[in-house]
């Protein structure tokens, strides 16, 4: 019997209709297209503005538009993962609500969070079970809604980051396409340096949290980014090594998108030509959990069987690794 792999075999994304441009951060924080541009390469960021909608919101229309693709009875799905940083209470389970609302009535669903690394390790976790035998359809999804933990007067922090949801589907592949190797890691030495101070057990919300802005995410930019530069690239470059993968084998680089610098430097590592990098930082600016699945739907459509992916992802923990997976259809 041929070994089972786990493919991704359909994407799905969405992103609300709103955009908020740089010359719009102008008018609202002393900041200016240029600056934005060259520091972080992002243009414009959606942002969820219907009232009452949370993460589960985007999640729901990225996995309904996954189901219309594929034609697929969500009464199939085994397991739903909602990757996010912004669930839609901090109890009540997100993928629970996702998972109902769908359709997806004989699945269990949980939430997984892992800051900006919840998609790269949601994938891992999906492969996982379809690997093992025990699930044969997990909709993994990654959703965040970052507007609604942004304090729009902070400058560091609002350029940055956007709103926005995207989903995949996996299933069991004899052929050996799918999920090939991994290198997850963790460190939290970083829990300083990019965090929401309140709101948690430790720092429970108050009068006086909320008067502090402790409520909204808080990063030391620059400590964050050399972190992110050499432990994204160093993950990716293990990957490819381990795997025999030279920059010619590499057919794209699916990176978080956090900031292009970051994403230069990782691709410069593995001596990538740019045009094997998947971006649209510049679109959507930081989505999260979302960054990964929402490339895969920008380019679902240059992707052809047999492609060899490295996903690579760091965020706030600090959490990073990077992923290698072969595509499984055309
Ligand atoms: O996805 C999760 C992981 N997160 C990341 O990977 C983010 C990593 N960090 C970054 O991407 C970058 O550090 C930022 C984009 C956040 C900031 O870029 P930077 O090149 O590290 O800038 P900086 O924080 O060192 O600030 C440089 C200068 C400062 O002015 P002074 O002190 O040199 O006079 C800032 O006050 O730029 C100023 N500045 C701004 N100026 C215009 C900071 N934000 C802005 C702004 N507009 N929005």
């Amino acid at each position: 019997m041929s070994k089972i792999t786990a493919a991704i075999t359909a994407v799905g994304g969405y992103v609300p209709e709103y955009v908020l441009t740089n010359q719009i951060l102008e008018t609202m924080v002393d900041t200016n297209d240029e600056w934005i541009t060259t520091r972080t390469g992002i243009k414009e960021r959606r942002i969820l503005k219907e009232e009452g909608a949370g993460a589960s919101f985007m999640a729901i229309k990225a996995a309904e538009e996954l189901l219309e693709k594929r034609n697929l009875d969500p009464k199939e799905i085994d397991l739903v993962i909602v990757s996010t940083a912004t669930p839609d209470m901090p109890v009540a389970s997100t993928a629970a609500y996702v998972a109902s609302n769908i359709g997806a009535v004989n699945a269990f669903s949980f939430d997984l969070q892992a800051a900006c690394s919840s998609f790269l390790y949601g994938m891992s976790t999906a492969a996982s079970y379809i690997e093992s035998g025990r699930y044969k359809k997990v909709l993994l999804i990654g959703a965040d809604k970052m507007s609604s933990i942004i304090d729009y007067t902070d400058r560091a922090t609002c350029i940055i980051f956007g709103d926005g949801a995207g989903a995949v589907l996996f299933e069991p592949n004899t052929e050996g396409y799918g999920f090939q190797d991994e290198v997850l890691r963790t460190d939290g030495v970083g829990r300083e340096f990019l965090k929401i101070d309140a709101g948690g057990s430790i720092l429970p919300a108050s009068e006086e949290t909320v008067k502090n802005k402790q409520h909204f995410v808080d990063q030391d930019g620059k400590t964050v980014f050399k972190f992110a530069v050499s432990n994204m690239a160093d993950v990716s470059e293990k990957i490819m090594v381990r795997n025999e993968l030279s920059h010619d084998d590499v057919n794209w680089l699916v990176p978080h998108q956090a900031n292009k610098r970051i994403i230069d430097a990782t691709a410069n590592r593995m001596k990538l030509d740019p045009s094997k990098v998947m971006i649209n930082i510049h679109k959507y600016g930081n989505t999260t959990s979302a960054t990964l699945p929402l490339l895969l739907h920008d380019y679902e459509k240059q992707l052809k069987k047999g492609d060899k992916l490295v996903f690579a992802a760091f965020g706030g923990g600090f959490t990073w690794g990077a992923i290698y997976l072969t595509w499984a259809y055309n």
